[in-house]
């Protein structure tokens, strides 16, 4: 069985040996409740590295007094029972005839206390201590329904980085404007230099039959909820054939709203029992994540790409997703 790390002090004595024998260490940062998404992330890190480390933390900073944190799905012993069946084989570095096969090499597991040695509370305006804020780039798109999330995850995810000295870390794209934001982060505060803390975007791994993003929270969903968790995905194709076929911003989100309206319809007149509500349908930039102009079109959007994304309340369940949109 792997490995498991929970303390600093003690992951530090492998991560020594590792430098010792100049031996890449590949990343992958998670909340646990593990599943497809997350294995895609650590699938590419054995690929591309010769050891990979697993942290498995609910950070308490990235949840609003009012959101999940009790409630979020915890699953240890099948997330490590997924991990141990993980496999890479990759061809062999010293011959070229043999392939050797790479497993997670080792899971970090830090206790709340490991990570915040001085506390942390639940109130984020009492919240007392050291925090990590990317200004400017934490309060659009999901900052915008969630204004402490992303100071939240830059503060833990420099912690990580600290702590466990990567040389590449994986994200994914199902959170996308946190994958853009971490790489900024990493350039701003000099964490990424020659061997360490290159971060990759990886695509989004989706269920093969509703297309539905993979995320931990689809646990939530009742079985009704399951029957309309791919509306968002949806919405966000048509939105996304619209801009493609010349049409405004505001046009797209129309779209995008009413595949919204007429799945609630259906699901109505089937007699499901879900409620659906939108948070938001937008589209950002992915420079700076500002609002694209309601009137801007696909051809006049300059020379970052855009990034189409949403929102989707289905009972208590908040799923989000994205699309990046093609050539500007
Ligand atoms: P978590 O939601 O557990 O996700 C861990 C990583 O898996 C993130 O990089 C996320 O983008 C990626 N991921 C989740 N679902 C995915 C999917 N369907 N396809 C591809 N990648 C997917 O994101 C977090 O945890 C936390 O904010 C964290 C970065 C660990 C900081 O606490």
């Amino acid at each position: 069985s792997i490995p498991i790390y929970t303390t600093i002090a003690a992951y530090r004595e492998w991560r020594r040996k590792a430098f010792e024998e100049h031996k890449s260490v590949g990343f992958v940062a998670t909340m646990g409740a593990l599943h497809e998404g997350h294995l895609s992330l650590v699938k590419r890190s054995l690929a591309e590295n010769d050891l990979t480390v697993v942290s498995i933390f609910v950070n308490p900073a990235q949840f609003a007094p009012h959101e999940d944190l009790a409630t979020y799905p915890r699953t240890l012993p099948q997330d490590l029972d997924l991990l141990s069946a993980q496999s890479s084989v990759v061809s062999n570095p010293e011959s070229t005839e043999h392939t050797v096969t790479r497993k997670a090499s080792a899971v970090f597991l830090p206790t709340v206390s490991e990570m915040y040695p001085s506390g942390i509370s639940q109130d984020t305006v009492a919240q007392k201590g050291t925090f990590v804020e990317v200004k400017g780039y934490g309060h659009q798109m999901e900052g915008k329904s969630r204004p402490t999330f992303f100071r939240g995850v830059a503060t833990v995810v420099t912690k990580l980085f600290n702590a466990i000295e990567p040389t590449n870390a994986y994200f994914g794209q199902k959170d996308i404007q946190q994958a853009l934001l971490l790489k900024r982060l990493s350039r701003d505060l000099l964490l990424s230099h020659p061997d360490q803390n290159h971060i990759h975007i990886v695509p989004t791994a989706r269920d093969p039959s509703s297309d539905l993003a993979l995320s931990s929270r689809n646990a939530y969903l009742t079985q009704d909820g399951q029957k309309v968790a791919s509306t968002l995905r949806e919405a966000l194709k048509a939105a996304e054939t619209a801009w493609d076929q010349g049409a405004t911003k505001a046009e797209c989100v129309q779209k995008a709203i009413k595949v919204i309206d007429a799945k609630r319809a259906s699901a109505l007149s089937e007699g499901l029992d879900v409620d659906m509500r939108l948070d938001y349908v937008e589209l950002n930039n992915s420079e700076d994540f500002e609002v694209v102009d309601a009137h801007a079109r696909r051809s006049e959007t300059g020379s970052h790409p855009v990034i189409l994304s949403g929102a989707l309340w289905v009972d208590k369940t908040r799923l989000i997703d994205n699309i990046i949109l093609g050539d500007a």
